[in-house]
């Protein structure tokens, strides 16, 4: 009698256990019934709250936390308070966050493809280069990570880029001569300039305002957001509105965690993570309109909106890096590309 009522005890143990192991998976414990596991993810980004990037984070966390009734917290790391371009890729690369949004150029060194915002000139409206992220070749540029365990899930624009410099009015491409610009990063920025005859270099995000004011560099360039929410107009003295490249970013996460959440807590987290695209989506082009509003009437520099000749004048001084850059990105990258913008 002893022997099977230890029996039942020893079965009663195991089955119980078994019960609390099916719940959990790595990095996060089990919630009480649905399944949804406890767990804090961390976004970090490099850029300030009022820009496209920081509402689609927030419209993200939003969701993710009602939906899984505060047991999926998302913290948001703006304004590079917790790593900032130099450092997140290895933070995400080692689960130290779960996601991150860069400039797709900051990618460069991993694969030239993410290149492709800087090709001059090439998508007509964010549309367009929505239309190519989320189309064939876009998404295998954005998964082709997985080596280092990192994860491109989805494209989330801010816009063209407008350039800045504290020298002179910039409305031909022999203005560019002798000045220095700050980039991104990737060699088709770096061609860019050297085809106008000037130099570059590139600078992390968040030294970028200490450099254009110590005079590292002459200029930059950059969306009217990201001008506008740090200020870059109180350090330069002219803007010239060309639109020629973009920023764009994708949300990235790291594939071992991805992988590690179970059905309901996935589930959650990936409609957080379309409603955070629905939301820099929409708010991408109206933004960026707010704050060219919010330059032009702060008043600190000079702008200069170039005429369609002026921008064909740029359009075929700058198109031999297309030539340079064919084989390194792909022909059928650069056709989508361009069919994007036809559609
Ligand atoms: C920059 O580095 O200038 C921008 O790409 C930053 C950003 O994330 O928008």
């Amino acid at each position: 009698m002893k022997k099977y009522t230890l029996t039942f005890f020893l079965l009663t143990v195991i089955i119980m256990l078994a019960a609390c192991g099916d719940d959990s998976s790595s990095g996060g414990s089990s919630g009480d019934g649905d399944g949804v596991e406890e767990m804090t993810l961390k976004f970090a980004h490099v850029v300030a709250e009022n820009t496209p990037k920081h509402q689609g984070a927030l419209a993200m966390k939003e969701y993710i936390e009602a939906e899984s009734d505060g047991k999926i917290e998302l913290e948001i790391y703006p304004n590079s308070s917790l790593f900032g371009d130099q450092d997140e890729y290895q933070n995400l690369a080692a689960n130290n966050i779960q996601f991150i949004a860069p400039d797709l150029t900051k990618f460069v060194g991993n694969n030239p493809q993410f290149n492709v915002p800087a090709l001059p000139f090439l998508f007509e409206d964010d549309a367009a280069a929505i239309a190519f992220w989320d189309g064939e070749k876009g998404q295998e540029i954005l998964t082709s990570l997985t080596d280092d365990g990192v994860l491109g899930l989805s494209m989330w624009p801010n816009g063209g880029k407008q350039i800045t410099n504290n020298k002179r009015a910039i409305d031909s491409p022999a203005d560019f001569e002798g000045l220095k610009f700050r980039t991104q990063g990737g060699q088709v920025l770096e061609s860019l300039y050297s085809e106008l005859g000037a130099g570059s270099e590139s600078i992390p995000f968040g030294e970028l305002y200490t450099a254009l004011d110590q005079g590292v560099v002459d200029g930059q360039e950059n969306t009217f957001s990201n001008i506008e929410s740090k200020k870059f107009d109180e350090v330069q003295s002219h803007m010239t509105v060309m639109n020629h490249t973009r920023v764009d970013y994708a949300v990235f996460t790291n594939t071992e965690f991805w992988e590690s959440m179970n059905d309901a807590t996935r589930e959650i987290v990936e409609a957080g993570l379309a409603e955070g695209t629905r939301v820099a989506r929409e708010e991408a082009i109206k933004l960026n309109e707010e704050a060219y509003e919010i330059i032009k009437e702060r008043g600190m520099v000079e702008i200069i909106e170039l005429t369609p000749e002026q921008i064909e004048e740029f359009r075929s001084a700058l198109e031999p890096v297309y030539e340079e850059y064919e084989e390194a990105i792909g022909a059928d990258v650069i056709e989508a590309a361009r069919t994007a913008s036809e559609q």
